[in-house]
């Protein structure tokens, strides 16, 4: 009996064995398909800056008034001489690695170029969870900047319009105590301790505690706003959408149509001068954390200050210093941020709302407003930033509901 079972069963563990191989094969197989796209590094890729993001703004947006095309306002010389003297006092040695990364950079975006036209923006490799996120209104931190004496003229509208659609993630950056206000609208407005002077140390006072601020609060975009400025919140969420808040991006309006020079006193002794373009603060500007992250030995806990003061420029044009003259980002230019400094009656009618933020006035035109037509006649809403909000929210409380005798 046993001896004429024990080659059966043999046989039979045998055909087991190699059942139980195949199987396993299978599945490991399986269990390789399915860890191939967490195995790629895709990290990495991330990082890299978009090849040219800078074509988008205005292929996108509908900024067909101008024929300004948002194109890269310099060449990116990586081996530009402005403050890029490696053997420099100071910060000599992380300079020298700061080139590297630059060459480096450079090289992986000519990379990808080369690779040609990916499908979807952020290429193949990147299908992942991360990239097909949908940007979120509670990812931008929103930031605007002002001073005690306009709370009730104009941050009091801003309040009513569209700060009330981003609450949470809208930070007022005062000079003054207001607990009246913070309390009946339930606003976040932050005391920065500035001074309430419009000299260029408060203004770059109170941006680097708005750069504290945003850094704090890990959302992925910072974007400053002035309090004459109306963000049209549908219009930025699709701008910022089209970019990765972990590549390098300073979109912005520059108010000048040529680079700003300065005496270059934080890489060199200011013998050499520096060109640089910057977004102007007053029709607002984004800047992707990434980018944000990287500024920190310039902007960080107070070195803002001491940044603006070695150049002697106003907060802006230091934001615009430290971007694209230290850190050789460049500006992405856009058309849809605008300033009291523009004519804004020239924007069309019906492109205004396609537009990221507005303004009004200036100063010696009390005028200067965009063309809207709506609900609020000019006295009514002499900013026009009601009439606006209302063309978007029309189901505002305090809206005017159209009348039924107005359709015949
Ligand atoms: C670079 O730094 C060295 C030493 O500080 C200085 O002698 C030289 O002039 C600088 N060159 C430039 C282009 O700034
Ligand atoms: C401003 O000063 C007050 C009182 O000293 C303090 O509580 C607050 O944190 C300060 N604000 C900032 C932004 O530092």
């Amino acid at each position: 009996m046993n001896a004429l079972h024990r080659p059966v069963r043999m046989h039979i563990a045998s055909v087991g064995v190699s059942k139980f191989c195949f199987l396993f094969s299978i599945a490991f197989c399986g269990l390789l398909l399915l860890l191939i796209p967490t195995l790629q590094p895709p990290a990495r890729q991330v990082d890299l800056p978009q090849p040219r993001p800078q074509i988008r703004p205005t292929q996108t947006g509908p900024s067909h008034h101008t024929s300004a095309p948002a194109v890269p306002v310099h060449a990116g010389e990586t081996d530009s001489a402005a403050g890029l003297n490696g053997s420099s006092a100071g910060q000599g040695g992380s300079m020298d690695t700061e080139l590297t990364r630059n060459d480096e950079r450079g090289r992986d975006s000519e990379h990808i170029l080369e690779r040609g036209a990916l499908p979807g923006r952020n290429g193949g490799g990147l299908s992942g969870s991360r990239s097909n996120e949908p940007l979120e209104l509670k990812d931008i931190f929103i930031a605007v900047k002002t001073t005690r004496k306009y709370h009730k003229s104009r941050l009091e509208l801003l309040i009513q319009t569209w700060v009330s659609q981003a609450k949470e993630q809208t930070y007022m950056f005062t000079d003054g105590e207001d607990r009246e206000l913070q309390m009946r609208t339930g606003a976040n407005i932050i005391n920065t301790n500035c001074s309430a002077a419009h000299t260029r140390q408060a203004l770059c006072c109170k941006m680097s505690v708005e750069y504290d601020k945003f850094i704090e609060s890990q959302r992925k975009w910072f974007c400053h706003m002035d309090d004459d400025n109306y963000v049209i919140l549908p219009s930025l969420l699709r701008l910022l959408s089209s970019y990765h808040h972990s590549q390098d991006v300073y979109l912005g309006r520059p108010s000048l149509d040529h680079p700003i020079e300065a005496a270059e006193r934080v890489k060199s002794d200011g013998s050499v001068s520096v060109k640089f373009w910057f977004a102007t603060g007053g029709a607002g500007f984004c800047i992707s954390r990434g980018l944000a992250l990287k500024m920190s030995p310039w902007a960080s806990l107070g070195n803002f200050i001491s940044t603006a003061e070695k150049i002697r420029l106003p907060d802006d044009c230091t934001i615009g210093y430290i971007i694209e003259a230290l850190l050789e980002v460049t500006l992405t230019q856009t058309q849809l941020f605008h300033s009291h400094l523009e004519n804004l009656q020239k924007l069309p009618t019906d492109s205004v709302l396609e537009q990221v933020t507005l303004s009004y006035g200036g100063f010696e035109n009390r005028r200067n407003v965009v063309s809207v037509v709506g609900g609020f006649s000019l006295a009514e809403d002499p900013t026009r930033f009601k009439t606006v909000h209302c063309l978007l929210y029309p189901d505002t409380d305090w809206c005017p509901k159209l009348k039924p005798r107005h359709r015949n």
